[in-house]
Parts: structure tokens; sequence; C-alpha cells
């Protein structure tokens, strides 16, 4: 559905040039939630903006549904963007407009018939649950509400991409949460492609089929949200998740303190149906070895459920050992720690 090639962009010339993204390549499937995660100055808003060319690539290509459109002429480029909506942190509404008159905006300026509009924007103030405030203007509006705006304007010319520029960043938890579930369901019931990008890695774990991590204008990582997730390969993207953990030194402590027989320190991790799953305490019971659970997390990534343990095993080194290897045969992944 959407493709960057080599996607590179600088700004400004000469001494004061500055590179905002080097050699980007990415592939977004149709239907899917991709996000992209970074903090700030690492290329996200550059990014997402070199997609509907709101921003021009210094160097690459950029191909939605089977169109490069940097080669585009600036009519043809027009006809395209239409089908690549956009919403934004700070909602960018018409201050000087009424909810009904910001979501008509993109219909007007195509000189859609009255009816038409009607009836479109009828249908979108009541996607977003805004029906009752159609007669507002954005400052009799909560940040959810004005969002909830800025989605039905994207989503007024029916098109087939989202693109969410810390689309909750200037939200609460709760609202951020509402606006995520809008996102979600949107997403299932138009199978429009969406892309967003945030600096919080529970955006990401909430909605998100797959991610990318940028940092310093290029992708250190990227695939499945519950691999990378919960196999983080670069350091960068353990901190994300290590910033959404809980406190770790009552865990630390316990780790290190001494132990009087022998002991080793495991972390498991259970995914899907396995969560629920009496397997630690089957496998344990049959080797004999005892275990304490030093810190333990059940939570969700998109709508898989998942658990991650801390345990640390207590006895011999040898019924360890077989603990450890009939844990990882039955599915889980087992990381010894120490
Ligand atoms: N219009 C611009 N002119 C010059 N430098 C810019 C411009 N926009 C962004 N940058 C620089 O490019 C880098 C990436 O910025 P940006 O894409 O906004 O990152 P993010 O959205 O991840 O915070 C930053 O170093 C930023 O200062
Ligand atoms: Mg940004």
């Amino acid at each position: 559905m959407i493709e960057l090639k080599g996607l590179t962009k600088v700004y400004g010339k000469g001494g004061s040039a500055a590179t905002a993204l080097s050699g980007v390549n990415l592939n977004i499937e149709k239907g899917e939630i991709f996000g992209v995660i970074g903090h700030s100055g690492a290329g996200k808003s550059t990014l997402i903006r070199c997609i509907n060319l709101l921003e021009r690539p210094t160097k690459g290509e950029v191909w939605v549904d089977g169109t490069e459109l940097t080669r585009l002429g600036k009519s043809q480029l027009q006809e395209h963007r239409r089908k690549i909506g956009m919403i934004f942190q700070h909602f960018n509404l018409l201050s000087s407009a009424t909810v009904y008159d910001n979501i008509a905006f993109p219909l007007r300026l195509t000189h859609t018939p009255k009816a038409a509009v009607d009836r479109k924007v009828n249908e979108l103030l009541a996607l977003v649950g805004l029906t009752e405030h159609r007669g507002k203007y954005p400052a009799q509006l909560s940040g959810g509400q004005k969002q909830r705006v800025g989605i039905a304007r994207a989503l007024a010319s029916d098109p087939d991409v989202l693109l969410c520029d810390e689309a909750t960043s200037a939200l609460d938890p709760q609202t951020t949460d509402s606006i995520l579930r809008l996102l979600l369901d949107i997403n299932k019931q138009f199978n429009l492609t969406i892309v967003l990008i945030t600096h919080e890695m529970l955006v990401i774990q909430s909605i998100c089929d797959r991610v990318a991590v940028i940092h310093g204008g290029g992708i250190v990582e990227q695939g499945r949200v519950t691999d990378v997730f919960l196999k983080p390969k670069h350091e960068v993207t353990k901190e994300f998740i290590r910033s959404e953990a809980q406190d770790d030194s009552p865990l630390l402590a316990a780790l290190h303190a001494p132990h009087p027989t022998g002991a080793t320190a495991v972390k498991i991790t259970f995914l899907g149906e396995k969560t629920y799953e009496s397997t630690l305490s089957r496998v344990a019971g049959g080797t004999g070895v005892n275990f304490a659970i030093l810190q333990g997390t059940i939570s969700t990534i998109k709508d898989t459920p998942y658990g991650q343990l801390i345990v640390r095993f207590e006895g011999d080194a040898k019924a360890i050992g077989r603990t450890i290897s009939e844990l990882a045969a039955q599915g889980l992944d087992v990381e010894v720690l120490s």
C-alpha cells in the first residue's frame, strides 16, 4: 500500500544543512495500523509528511497505492492527496468555523453538491459521536472532541490512508484511549490503512499491528508489535519499553540478594492463550524445582494477551536446567537472567 524507498530529507543548504531522514525504507500493508515511534527530533514528522508530500524528500521514492508521488505534476498530486487523510497533534481546525463547517471544508473545496455535503457530514458527525455539537466552534470543545472533528474532516474525502502525527500527544490518558479506540474502529470498519507516529509505547501497544523505531533519521528496528515489544533488540526500543514498565528497583534488589541454595533467575514470556495456562507450575512440579515470583505482568498487545514473569528457580542446577528446557519445549520464551 505504502512503500518508501531510500527516503532522504535534508533541510537547508551548505553549512546549515541538517539531515532529518537518511535512506529510510518502509513497507506498509493495506488495512494495517503501522506505528512509528521515536524521540523528539528523530524525524517522525518529516517521515509522515513525506508520505503525502507536505514535505518533499531530497531523495527517494514515495509509492502509495501503486503510484510514485514524487514524479506527479501538481494537479495529479492533488488528486492523489485526497486519498490520504491526515490528523495533527494540535488538531489544526478552522477556529472561525463550526464543527459542521470544519468537516464540510474538504468537500466544498472539491465543489461537492450541497445535498451530498450534508449527507456526508451528518454521517461523519454520527461516526465520531459529535452530532449534538455540530453548531459549536472549536473553542467550545474539549481536546478529545476537537480531535474527533479532525478525524471526521480527514475522512470526508473517503481516503484509503490516514496519517496521524502525534494525534493523541496533547490529550490526557483517558481521552487518548477513546481516540485510539475510534481509530481502531475506523480501521476495521473501512479497512483504512493507518500510519501513526508517537513517542509513547502505550499508543503502539494499544492499536498497532507493526511498528518501526526511528532514531537519528533512520529506522533502527521494525517488526510485528508482539515481537518488537516482547523481544526488543535496539537500545532505543528497550528504553521506550522500560519507560512504560513498573519500577525495577525491588526486582534488582531481589536478583542481587545472595541465595542459600542454588538459584537461577529467568524471564518467561507467555503469548496468546498460553498466558492463561498453568504450564509453569506443572513443569516445575514435574522437575521438583521450587520457584519464587519476583515480578509479573499480564497485559495485552492490541488484542493479544501476553504475560511476562521473572521467577527465581531454586534447587539443583540440573533440575533447573531441565525445567528451563521443558518450558521452552512447551512453547514459552525463557531468558536466563542470572
Ligand atoms: N522545516 C525545517 N527546517 C529545518 N530543520 C527542520 C525542519 N523541520 C524539522 N527539522 C529538523 O529535522 C529533524 C527532525 O525533525 P522532525 O521530523 O520534526 O522530528 P520529530 O517529529 O520526530 O520530532 C530535527 O532535527 C528538526 O530540528
Ligand atoms: Mg513531530
